[in-house]
């Protein structure tokens, strides 16, 4: 598979879900959860879903369900980072964020209940019941009180101040790095692979994971809107940490490329058949969107 047909894969099984009929009285809520989860994001936490399966020796197909879960919960997390209370950004993905289309109030339960829905859909899948619970342990684990909540917590309440490296590490490992592991871990898991594999799985994400934030802050700078479909120069109106103010943007390049070739040389401890993830690495590292 290329990232491409895993794209297209991913897209279709995303738009089987949460289609209701017009005359529910919530058809709204549905509506502006499929707004944005079909509004076009890159599909990367579902795209390392599907891979690390593969990987692990289990069919892609039958994590489907867990992929599609890991992309509701990132989006869930997207629509409430947008809101006025958070980062007050009015463009994602290209359109116009969530709360400027629905309203704040039904913005902030399009997200709760995508939550709650990336929850079930694992819990529902076809996977053997032990698969089931390891995926949602390890999504609530990503997402919790140590993870990507965590992250966003001290991303705000650390705002206008200068922080350590170390700090920011803290703030991003937690709220972009955690859930990147998980997707590679929960792939892993639905394959029922081993423990050297969930771990080594980890460890890949996560440093893809810190990669793919530091290009993230590069391009709050350095980006096209039309490309990156986000806002440019949020980052500096909102006062926030990022590592283009800690490292310059010759640093930033220096510690991706740095990481990206950390994570790759991680994937030989479990694995053999790592070409696609090489590849994925590699673009993610010199992305403009
Ligand atoms: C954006 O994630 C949020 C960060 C963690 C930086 P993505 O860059 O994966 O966004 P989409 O899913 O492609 O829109
Ligand atoms: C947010 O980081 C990561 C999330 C948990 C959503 P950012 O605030 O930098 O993400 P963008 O730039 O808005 O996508
Ligand atoms: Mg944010
Ligand atoms: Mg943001
Ligand atoms: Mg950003």
């Amino acid at each position: 598979m290329t990232p491409e047909e895993y794209r297209e894969k991913i897209n279709a099984a995303l738009d089987a879900c949460f289609v209701i009929p017009q005359d529910w009285p919530a058809a709204g809520l549905a509506e502006a959860m499929r707004y944005s989860l079909l509004a076009g994001g890159k599909r990367i936490r579902p795209m390392l879903v599907l891979e690390f399966c593969r990987i692990a020796g289990g069919n892609w197909e039958d994590a489907m369900p867990v992929a599609c879960a890991v992309e509701m919960l990132h989006t869930y997390s997207l629509i409430h980072d947008d809101l006025p209370c958070m980062d007050n950004d009015e463009l994602r993905r290209g359109k116009p964020t969530n709360h400027v289309v629905y309203g704040e109030c039904t913005a902030t339960l399009a997200g709760d209940t995508l939550q709650a829905e990336a929850f079930g859909a694992i819990l529902r899948s076809a996977l053997p019941a032990e698969r089931r619970a390891n995926c949602a342990r390890i999504l609530a684990d990503a997402v919790g009180l140590d993870g990507m909540c965590c992250g966003q917590y001290l991303d705000m309440l650390w705002e206008g101040r200068a922080l350590t490296e170390q700090e920011l590490t803290d703030i991003n490992s937690r709220k972009t790095g955690a859930l990147l592991a998980a997707a590679c871990q929960m792939g892993v898991a639905a394959a029922g692979g081993s423990e050297k594999m969930l771990d080594c799985a980890g460890h890949f994400g996560a440093a893809l994971g810190m990669a793919f934030q530091i290009r993230d802050d590069m391009l709050d700078v350095t980006g096209k809107v039309e490309e990156f479909g986000k806002p440019i120069g949020s980052d500096l109106a909102e006062q926030k940490n990022t590592y283009m103010v800690l490292l310059g943007q010759e640093g930033c390049e220096k510690a991706v490329n740095k990481l990206t070739a950390f994570s790759k040389d991680i994937l030989n401890e479990a694995f053999e058949d790592t070409a696609f993830l090489h590849t994925l690495a590699d673009r993610l590292a010199v992305r403009e969107k």
